[in-house]
């Protein structure tokens, strides 16, 4: 069984098989001017950007794409997809899914959750990327990235890439936050986004988002399988999500409970194998290919009180969504097309909205709720599998409500 859910993955798996691990293996997001606007919508000061915002109808759309496992765009095939599929299908097919994902639902940051490239079959990192990263550019709706296990497989190293992703147009990505002088990975950072302009918490964050570097492969030699989210990474979450808490409880208009947080980064923690169908929205057609070891960040996570939600990439037939003691652990399903997949299961995407509560005629307040969907690339860009991640007044606490689509 093993065996068959290693060639499932193979590809991802591959760099790593030595007979030892075959087994434990299985264990195992300035962009300005966003929305519009091409007038008045530039950099405020030099180096500084203006921070993202809920828009003036209360809400913060977030779209995830996990997974593009882009390489050499027009030549690159399409990997799973049905034999008549199979002409004419390349990276470009990706590309094209993200055109309409962004037309379709207009979000307002569009997070990218690692293995945005295949680095094995890129043949030039910087060029996969440019290409990989184009339709979110051209867009002008800011980005943000993190790194996957295969984005550094091809010319540059993880830290050469995240610089890359890092100098793009209109990315909010970092390489990593500017006051830690030592942390592990490339690509740790956070991104407050501020309530409506006009609006008593306009200065405020409203809604935290935090982005990790989940690793690649374990470097450790008695440990198999692939990395994971190190004490390092972890101690600065803490610290950052303690600035955050304190500052919108204490500061003007000081509030009572925390700012809901949202944490987006590429290979899922041991917890997402806590579920089975009873308990998740969605569909688990493999194993959770999480690091063999717990490194803890979900502990420290429930710690910190103020993260709803976790998101991630890594196995694209997986794209369920479960809550675990009020942490709601999401997968987002694969999205590229040189990716492996299942033939006639169609690519998909992940859309996140928060919603503001509104105090009165056109003043809008602190989060209310956060709901979730995917979308197919079929033809209708179908709508699946809405669900409540969490509201205001359930404080967190798991509801089964259905969204409408
Ligand atoms: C890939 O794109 C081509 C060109 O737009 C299209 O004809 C084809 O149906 C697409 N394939 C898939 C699997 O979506
Ligand atoms: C937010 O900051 C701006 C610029 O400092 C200021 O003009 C505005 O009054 C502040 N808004 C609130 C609600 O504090
Ligand atoms: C999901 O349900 C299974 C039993 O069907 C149970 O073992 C598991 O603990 C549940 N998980 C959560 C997170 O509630």
């Amino acid at each position: 069984m093993e065996a068959t859910l290693l060639s499932s993955k193979g590809r991802k798996t591959e760099l790593q098989c030595s007979s030892i691990c075959i087994g434990n293996l299985l264990l195992v997001i300035g962009a300005l001017c966003l929305r519009l606007v091409p007038t008045g919508c530039m950099v405020t000061e030099v180096g500084q950007q203006k921070p993202l915002r809920f828009r003036k109808d209360g809400e913060f759309k977030i779209l995830q794409v996990a997974d593009m496992h882009y390489a050499d765009g027009k030549i690159t095939p399409c990997l799973d997809v049905l034999p008549s599929q199979v002409a004419g299908c390349s990276d470009l097919n990706t590309s094209s899914f993200i055109h309409r994902m962004i037309e379709a639902e207009k979000p307002d940051l569009i997070v990218f959750t690692g293995d945005n490239i295949f680095g094995l079959d890129a043949t030039d990192a910087a060029k996969s990327l440019n290409e990989a990263f184009a339709p979110a550019i051209s867009s002008g709706i800011p980005w943000a990235a993190v790194l996957g296990n295969h984005d550094q497989e091809s010319t540059l190293s993880r830290e050469g890439v995240m610089k890359h992703i890092a100098g793009l147009k209109n990315t909010l990505s970092k390489l990593n936050p500017p006051e830690i002088h030592v942390i592990d990975g490339f690509g740790n950072y956070n991104l407050e986004v501020h309530g409506v302009e006009g609006s008593g918490f306009e200065n405020k964050s409203v809604l935290n988002l935090y982005f990790f570097d989940s690793g690649d492969y374990s470097t450790v030699p008695s440990i198999p399988g692939y990395g994971w989210i190190k004490p390092s990474q972890q101690f600065w979450f803490q610290r950052t999500s303690m600035r955050l808490r304190r500052a919108y409880m204490r500061n003007p208009p000081a509030q009572r409970a925390v700012a809901p947080g949202l944490v987006y980064f590429h290979i899922p923690l041991p917890e997402f194998a806590s579920f089975d169908s009873s308990n998740f929205t969605g569909v688990k057609q493999e194993g959770i290919s999480s690091p063999s070891m717990n490194s803890g960040f979900f502990t420290t996570m429930l710690e910190s009180g103020d993260v709803k939600a976790v998101f991630t990439g890594h196995d694209h037939l997986n794209d369920f969504c479960g809550d675990l003691m009020g942490i709601n652990l999401c997968y987002a399903g694969g999205f590229g097309y040189h990716a492996y997949g299942k033939a006639g299961w169609s690519r998909r995407a992940r859309v996140v909205v928060a919603t503001l509560e509104k105090i009165e005629k056109d003043v809008w307040g602190t989060v209310k709720s956060i709901k979730t969907w995917k979308r197919l690339d079929d033809r209708f860009l179908t709508g699946i599998d809405g669900q409540a991640l969490w509201s205001k007044s359930s404080s967190g606490r798991r509801r089964k409500e259905i969204v409408a689509l």
